[in-house]
């Protein structure tokens, strides 16, 4: 990582504290801005911060991360050598979902994330980003629901794979199984 790169990322960092481009900026403790390595080779990009996101400025630091870390565990990959973010950087009240206004006011960020980790492999997380995610590299044509292309190869300069949300595992053990089966196939990105 050349000084160049850590300190734009230094610089967005700064940005994202004092941005009020959006009317999450309101309620929110701590922007979540992202956990891990700036020389990571695979990226997660969740949805937004929750309840002790907010409060920790950690992502995936609550329940749904601890499964995230369940199944980088399972595949011998170090939280600490990949990237993990979420499109959105401060939390929607409630925990609602977040809206298009407030992704496209947020994306400059994400934006500049993906510039400057310059991931191999970027894993959105949920169907708000997956889309997004999608739509950015030039995937229009192969968004579907979740459903069916979780756990997807798609192939472009990056690779794109979508997952479910961890999210929706807490409640169903069914969705864990699927959860674990998708992630296997980051085995070999991983090193
Ligand atoms: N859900 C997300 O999408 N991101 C987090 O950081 C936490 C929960
Ligand atoms: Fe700014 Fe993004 Fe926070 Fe909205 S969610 S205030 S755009 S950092």
């Amino acid at each position: 990582m050349s000084s160049k790169k850590e300190k734009e990322f230094e610089e967005m960092t700064k940005d994202v504290f004092l941005c009020k481009k959006c009317v999450l900026c309101k309620k929110r403790k701590a922007p979540v801005i992202g956990y891990g390595s700036l020389k990571a080779k695979i990226m997660f990009i969740g949805e937004a911060p929750g309840a002790k996101e907010d409060v920790t400025g950690i992502p995936f630091c609550g329940r749904s991360g601890k499964f995230l870390d369940e199944l980088l565990k399972l595949n011998k990959i170090d939280r600490e050598k990949v990237y993990i973010c979420n499109i959105i950087k401060c939390r929607p009240p409630e925990n609602r979902d977040p809206g298009e206004k407030e992704i496209k006011a947020c994306s400059r960020f994400i934006e500049k994330q993906i510039e400057i980790i310059s991931p191999n492999v970027i894993c959105p997380l949920g169907r708000h980003s997956m889309k997004f995610v999608m739509e950015r590299f030039g995937l229009v044509n192969d968004i579907d629901v979740i459903g069916k292309i979780h756990g997807k190869v798609f192939k472009g300069k990056e690779i794109i794979i979508p997952f479910y949300h961890p999210a929706v595992a807490l409640y169903n053990p069914k969705m864990k199984d699927v959860l674990k089966k998708d992630f296997k196939i980051l085995k070999k990105y991983a090193d």
